[in-house]
């Protein structure tokens, strides 16, 4: 290892969900299942803030459907490691979003469209007004988290697009995210390819915050970790998959949860980036992946601009 760098780490309380999202490719997931109370307390052992910047609550599930949301939501507000979460937003209800207040730094609602026919054919199973009071709801009670939008890059979503901010605008909510990338999750998603360089230009005309930028501590912690992996894939190796399982993932992309290289009971974070630095491609994962090359030497020129000028904004 060149020197130490710090990490985004991705976990996942459940691997089971109250939605089927058509972009969400959660079908190659054999056996969804609970994070058990074990595996999470482990889980909060294995991250310091010497090593994670970030941990976001995601995975590839609806962690408010999780039983012991309200415990492990207390648990990480008395740890020491900045909490997010991503939600679909169909559960937060007043009272889970009182308790949430103040022990996530961001609560990211994922939003497809305004209009009721697109979000109901891209958010299969929610309930578009319910989520929508819920939204309005938080914009209320949240006093210590921030509350953001996740836009959902689908094509079908883009024609909604500007009525769609404009609702969340007149709501108070102005933190917009948007990924630049419709993934494929390692090759999963054949079917809804997009370009980035299309997406890139509605986030610049929408004003939006590139999702993308959240994954990099600093520009000296990217340097160090081209350097110290020997596979210089940055999506891979900006963050660190914690499935519902207790195991790390080799990367966030693999939906299927193939490639574990450790395990929370076993294994500190540290010797796991240790183990995956000296790792190679894994074909089956790699090959079809539309994140490999997302940041080329142009790609990574044009988002370390971004950082710098969004970081200028910050201070400004
Ligand atoms: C997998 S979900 C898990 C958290 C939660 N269930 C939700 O829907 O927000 C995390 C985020 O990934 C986004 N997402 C899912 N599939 C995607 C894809 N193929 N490309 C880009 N983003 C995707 C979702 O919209 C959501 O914002
Ligand atoms: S190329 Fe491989 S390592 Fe990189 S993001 Fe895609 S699946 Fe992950």
């Amino acid at each position: 290892m060149a020197d130490s760098y710090r990490i985004a780490v991705n976990v996942e309380w459940t691997s089971k969900c109250n939605a089927l999202c058509t972009m969400c490719p959660r079908d190659a997931i054999e056996h969804p299942q609970l994070m058990a109370d074990r595996t999470w307390q482990q889980t909060l052992k294995r991250l310091s803030p010497q090593e994670v910047f970030r941990v976001v609550i995601a995975g590839y599930g609806e962690p408010t459907t999780h039983p012991q949301y309200f415990d492990f939501v207390e648990d990480a507000r008395r740890h020491p490691v900045r909490f997010d979460m991503v939600s679909n937003g169909h559960l937060l209800d007043p009272e889970k979003l009182a308790h949430l207040d103040g022990a996530v730094g961001l609560l990211i609602v994922s939003f497809s469209s305004i209009d009721p026919d697109v979000y109901g054919r891209v958010h299969v199973n929610l309930d578009q007004r319910r989520v929508m009071e819920n939204l309005k709801a938080a914009q209320q009670l949240l006093k210590r988290t921030t509350l953001g939008i996740s836009l959902t890059p689908m094509p079908e979503c883009l024609p909604s697009l500007p009525d769609t901010i404009a609702w969340l605008k007149a709501q108070g909510i102005h933190a917009l995210t948007m990924s630049p990338t419709l993934y494929n999750r390692g090759g999963n998603l054949k079917e809804h390819a997009l370009a980035s360089e299309r997406l890139r230009a509605l986030i610049r005309e929408h004003g939006l915050h590139s999702q993308e930028l959240d994954f990099i501590p600093s520009g000296r912690e990217i340097f160090r970790q081209w350097c110290s992996n020997r596979y210089k894939c940055v999506p891979r190796n900006v963050d660190l998959f914690i499935a519902a399982s207790g195991d790390y993932l080799y990367c966030y992309n693999d939906v299927g949860h193939r490639h574990p290289i450790g395990n929370v009971a076993d294994d500190p974070l540290r010797a796991v980036l240790r183990r995956r630095e000296d790792m190679a491609a894994i074909p089956a994962l790699c090959d079809d992946c539309n994140m490999r090359d997302r940041y080329g030497a142009g790609e990574l020129l044009q988002t370390g601009i971004s950082f710098v000028r969004q970081r200028l904004r910050q201070v400004a």
